[in-house]
């Protein structure tokens, strides 16, 4: 993966322009989780999560299985009531409204597509509880499936589409009722890694043009990352860390975060100098210190773990010349993945390193093999100090 993540629209430009103050907090703050926590029996799956999402956002939660991301969704949707806290969507207690009411609509999992009930009438399908006017209904029914590119194909039955003509159905069966809310439990989960790829940037647009407000749950953070505007991720009932798929990648704040969102390589230290601009740290993994161009708050020598994502790392033959972040040792794999190549080194001190490694920048050096002695080094700016 490359430090400059594809992909990922801005969709967080949602106010008005030369906006008006009491507008502008409206719109940041369209859904509002506050201190909800949920309780099942003794399990305590969501744990006082707070959360805001914009007007017209598409919101990813991340995490890995049962750290409470469907059952946050579920309450979202009004399905499953809160232990404690509140959620408001555009200024209204969820709890207050009755379902009828609610601006909401999920679409699951398995698209519940109703076997029997041809494209059209799927879609439809809601409208009619709702009692929409048959020309109305003809008419809002037609402009989804269009929306979705699924028009001609209204009056197959489920069974006789792909997996991912099928989500677009669900897609268009939960926008056509107009939600202020989508809610997306895993959408992408039935389809294959190719169809799955072509159809997040599909969904991507297709929510941009109705300008509804998002909420995705997934598990796969290559496809928050490629969709999201903003993610939070999760882990065990409570958000870790929550920001732009750049800041989160860039700037994790744990470990955890870390090694959830891409892969990096963390090397174990304390503190030898902190100053504001900078921080030095000694570890048993090198035999020269740590150098990180950002300070921490905390005492001199306290533990810390240092980040630094395998596409900052450089492979060289020679010593390199500073006196900081670099290490010597000998690869002990490669993997060639096409656009880039990735080099195991296992330094003298044992531990390896990973280091991303273009193929463009492979073709401009002489390609280190198997059991080659290489350096591996990288700047001041590429490691992130995490204290958690
Ligand atoms: N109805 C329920 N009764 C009891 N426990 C539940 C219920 N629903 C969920 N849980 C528990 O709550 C926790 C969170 O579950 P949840 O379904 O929200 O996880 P998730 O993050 O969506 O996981 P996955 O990625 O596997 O879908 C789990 O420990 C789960 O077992
Ligand atoms: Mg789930």
């Amino acid at each position: 993966m490359s430090s400059e993540q594809p992909g990922a629209l801005d969709r967080t430009a949602v106010s008005p322009a030369g906006g008006n103050a009491a507008i502008d907090a409206a719109a940041d703050n369209f859904v509002q989780v506050v201190d909800v926590v949920k309780k099942f029996g003794e399990t305590v799956a969501v744990k006082q999560v707070n959360l805001s999402v914009k007007k017209g956002e598409l919101f990813a939660l991340l995490g890995s299985s049962g750290c409470g991301k469907s059952t946050l969704l579920r309450m979202l949707a009004g399905l499953e009531t809160v232990t404690s806290g509140k959620i408001l969507i555009d200024g209204e207690d969820l709890a207050q409204l009755p379902p009828y009411r609610r601006p909401v609509n999920m679409m699951f999992q398995s698209y519940a597509l109703f076997p029997h009930m041809t494209v059209e009438s799927n879609v439809a399908f809601g409208l009619k509880q709702e009692g929409v006017a048959k020309a109305e209904l003809k008419d809002r029914v037609q402009t989804a499936l269009e929306l979705v590119q699924m028009g001609r194909f209204a009056k197959r039955k489920p069974h006789q589409l792909s997996g991912g003509q099928q989500q677009r159905v669900a897609l268009a069966r939960s926008l056509v009722k107009r939600p202020k809310l989508l809610l997306l439990d895993e959408p992408m989960s039935a389809l294959d890694k190719q169809i799955r790829q072509r159809t997040q940037i599909e969904l991507v647009n297709i929510l941009d043009k109705v300008g509804v407000t998002c909420i995705m749950v997934t598990h796969d953070q290559e496809e928050a990352m490629t969709m999201a505007g903003r993610l939070a991720v999760m882990s065990e009932g409570e958000i870790v860390q929550l920001g732009t798929p750049h800041e989160v990648y860039e700037y994790p704040n744990s470990r955890f975060s870390a090694e959830f969102i891409g892969s990096t390589n963390l090397f174990e230290g304390h503190t030898v100098e902190d100053e504001p601009d900078h921080v030095f740290i000694e570890t048993p993994d090198l035999t020269c210190r740590l150098y990180v161009s950002h300070g921490i708050t905390g005492p001199l020598g306290m533990p810390v773990t240092i980040s630094v994502r395998p596409e900052r790392i450089a492979l060289t033959s020679k010593p390199p010349e500073g006196a900081f972040n670099w290490g010597k040792g000998v690869v002990s794999n490669i993997a060639y993945m096409g656009g880039y190549s990735l080099y195991h080194v296992k330094l003298d001190g044992g531990k390896t390193v990973i280091a991303n490694v273009t193929s463009l920048a492979l073709t401009e050096i002489d390609p280190p093999t198997w059991g080659d002695e290489v350096y591996v080094r990288w700047s001041a700016s590429a490691g992130v100090v995490l204290t958690s």
